[in-house]
């Protein structure tokens, strides 16, 4: 049994240690944002957060993030209204400002890799408020251990809904 902390909550996983986390948030936890894209750490489309940084969960031994916090997408307006001091009522309804920006620039188009996108994002913003052009490519590029993948091609919109996000945080702070 392995005791894993996701999105605030403690769960005892039963699954083998050596079982992919991915695995255990989709078919135990009912943790349907990140995805099986490739499966091998190439995409990122598996991407949740383990201590503030972005990892890829189809490679992730489940007891290797034993009692470290992991934060999944579904987490993220949670993550954002306990950095906030938000009270629970308020945090009910509230998204965090980087999916709040992908809605208002409309960055999905399949949808199926950003999971990981916005993720990803997470991460950047939280270490870096004001990320430039160039940082915001190093970090979907040669941040993590591949790329962020998007079959469909949003990497535009991604650019400016990272943007955007920084503005909507900015303003919050
Ligand atoms: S599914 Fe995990 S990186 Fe592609
Ligand atoms: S939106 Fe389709 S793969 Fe990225």
């Amino acid at each position: 049994m392995v005791t894993i902390m996701v999105n605030g909550v403690r769960h005892e996983v039963q699954s083998p240690g050596d079982t992919a986390l991915l695995y255990v948030l989709r078919n135990d936890l009912q943790l349907m944002g990140p995805q099986f894209g490739c499966g091998l750490a190439q995409c990122g489309a598996c991407a949740v957060l383990v201590d503030g940084k972005e990892q890829r969960s189809c490679v992730t031994p489940v007891a290797s993030v034993a009692n470290q916090e992991i934060t999944t997408l579904e987490g993220l307006p949670a993550r954002w209204a306990r950095q906030k001091g938000l009270s629970a009522e308020e945090a009910k309804s509230t998204l965090h400002p980087v999916q709040e920006a992908w809605i208002e620039v409309q960055t999905p188009q399949c949808g199926f890799c950003q999971n990981g996108m916005m993720i990803k994002a997470t991460e950047l913003l939280e270490s870096n408020p004001h990320p430039t052009t160039a940082q915001i490519k190093e970090a979907f590029t040669t941040s993590g251990v591949s790329p962020n993948l998007c079959r469909c091609g949003t990497y535009v919109a991604i650019m400016d809904a990272v943007k955007n996000a920084a503005e909507i945080m900015a303003k919050r702070s």
